[in-house]
């Protein structure tokens, strides 16, 4: 913090700079240790589902069973998209990409609703359920009416993952792929303060609600710099092909300065630890289906870049392989990252409520001053 009379130091992109306590996720890049209120990410997701990862986000502590059953059943009741919005979606379904449908939706789904837009914590906190509630309906919805196809209404005998298999696909999925699902959603669910968690807060900032704070957070992962990584990985992968031109693929690109995608990170300089969880559930589904070739590559890849660079793959690595072993199409791969990213977006949202400043850093500014007024007809 600058002293009085000392101008405020200069942190392009806010870089290094700490602007709240949060109890929410400790993120230790050092050591490669992710948490969710404490827990270590490992455990939640081995044995934890969505629904309860999220109660844990929401209210603080892990639920005994008498508590997740209700949320559950609170989020399955809340599933549904009224009339209304959908004979909206349908107008631009053929128009819009996946994110782009999600984020207008989430914004719409304001419309007819008496309580959305009131600020109290009860409030922010039954719109925010209501729109995790929602998400995966919005995305499976979207998916079916681009491709003209009727949309599957929800399942309410579904949990949270199983059903936003089966309303993409209208088949109930088998048991292993509704686990892989969830537990990529709870390794998505909460990652502090990145850039749309801090969209987030900073719409929640200025008392807006909480389907504002939503949909800026699902315009803001939207950008390729931050969601878009795990389409990126499968690109790669197809373009690399077979595990024979993995090695020379990457010393190629090493070579021309070129990014291997879904490897680094901005704040774990070891291995990721969600990657971690992801690189067993990847091997493990692609061994299923009898297709290892994207495991074998996988392989070259790492060792190549760890010896070469010191640098390990992301979430976003193993969650490709993932997918595609699940045979969801690439388009969906943000999406899926922001259905799970919606819990953490309204863990942070009441975490900002309950404690609220506005959020309003300052610039430096650096054009002219005192420049002579010239009126519009004497302008060159
Ligand atoms: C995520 C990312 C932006 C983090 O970048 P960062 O912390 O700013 O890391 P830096 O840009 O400081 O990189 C340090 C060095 O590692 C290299 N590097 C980082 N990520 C690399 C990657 N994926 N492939 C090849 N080289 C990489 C940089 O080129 C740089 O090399 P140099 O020192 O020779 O110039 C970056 O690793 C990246 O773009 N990764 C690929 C995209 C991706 O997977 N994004 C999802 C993140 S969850």
């Amino acid at each position: 913090m600058a002293g009085k009379n000392e101008k405020p130091g200069l942190s392009v992109g806010l870089a290094g700079v700490v602007i709240a306590e949060s109890t929410i996720s400790l993120v230790d890049g050092e050591a490669g240790k992710l948490y969710y209120r404490g827990y270590r990410i490992e455990d939640l997701a081995q044995n934890c589902s969505f629904e309860e990862v999220t109660y844990l986000l929401l209210y603080e502590k892990l639920p005994n069973r008498k508590e997740l059953d209700a949320f559950v059943n609170e989020l399955r009741r809340r599933r549904t998209l009224p009339d209304h919005i959908v004979k909206m979606m349908k107008s631009y379904a053929k128009h819009m990409n996946t994110m782009e449908a999600l984020r207008t939706t989430v914004s719409a789904l304001a419309a007819g609703d008496p309580d959305a837009s009131k600020v109290s914590y009860e409030d922010n906190l039954q719109n925010g359920i209501g729109l995790i509630a929602k998400f995966p309906t919005i995305v499976a919805y979207h998916h079916r009416l681009k491709q003209g196809k009727s949309v599957v209404q929800p399942n309410s005998k579904l949990g949270f993952a199983a059903n936003f298999l089966y309303m993409l696909t209208g088949k109930v999925p088998d048991e292993m792929s509704v686990r892989a699902m969830d537990m990529d959603f709870v390794l998505h669910a909460e990652h502090s303060f990145n850039a749309s968690t801090f969209g987030v807060r900073v719409t929640v900032s200025t008392l807006s609600d909480m389907h504002s704070a939503l949909t800026t957070g699902v315009g803001i992962l939207k950008g390729p710099l931050h969601g878009g990584a795990a389409q990126e990985v499968m690109h790669m992968l197809r373009e690399i092909k077979t595990p024979k031109n993995a090695r020379k693929y990457v010393m190629d690109a090493l070579a021309k300065h070129t990014l291997i995608m879904g490897y680094g990170h901005r704040v774990y300089k070891v291995y990721d630890p969600r990657a971690r969880v992801l690189k067993k559930t990847a091997t493990d589904l692609s061994r299923i289906k009898h297709n290892m070739k994207y495991m074998q590559i996988a392989d070259i890849l790492e060792d190549v870049m760890s010896r070469e660079k010191n640098i390990y793959p992301n979430v976003d690595f193993y969650s490709s392989i993932v997918y595609h072993a699940l045979g969801l199409p690439l388009e969906l791969d943000t999406p899926i990252f922001a259905i799970a990213r919606s819990s953490g977006w309204v863990a942070h949202a009441l975490a900002q409520y309950k404690n609220n400043k506005l959020i309003r850093p300052l610039d430096r500014y650096v054009g002219p001053i005192d420049l002579k007024f010239v009126p519009i007809d004497m302008r060159p």
